[in-house]
């Protein structure tokens, strides 16, 4: 490989390394916002169902039933309406690969 191809290479490589770490960064931060209820990383100690380990398709029905209130809730509409669907994947993804309690 040339040297033009390899710092071309070497530059894309970077870039898509740092879109990931701001992702892990924003879905951290997405995740602060639930656990308040749902606990730190979603272990939670109240009557709140803990999130940490449910399944990521599990996770994804329930908030695309809260958001249509095919279940219905008492706070999860609110909260659930507030995400984008990209965010509300992210969240799927980060909770499900926390350990369950
Ligand atoms: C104000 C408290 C509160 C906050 C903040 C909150 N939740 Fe919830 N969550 C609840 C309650 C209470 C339930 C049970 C359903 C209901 O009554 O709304 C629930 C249920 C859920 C469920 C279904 C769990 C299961 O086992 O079926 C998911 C998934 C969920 N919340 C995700 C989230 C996410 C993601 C966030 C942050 C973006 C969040 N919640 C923020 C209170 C909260």
């Amino acid at each position: 490989m040339d040297r033009k191809r390899f710092l071309l290479g070497l530059a894309f490589f970077l870039m898509a390394q740092s879109v990931f770490a701001e992702e892990i960064r924003n879905v951290e931060l997405l995740a602060a916002s639930c656990a308040s209820c749902h606990g730190t990383r979603g272990h939670s100690v109240a009557g709140t169902p803990s999130l940490a380990g449910l399944d990521k398709l599990y996770f994804l029905e329930q908030m695309e039933q809260f958001i249509t209130n095919g279940r219905i809730s008492t706070v999860m509409h609110h909260h659930a309406s507030g995400y984008t669907e990209k965010e509300i994947e992210l969240l799927a993804s980060f909770f499900s690969k926390q350990k369950k309690p």
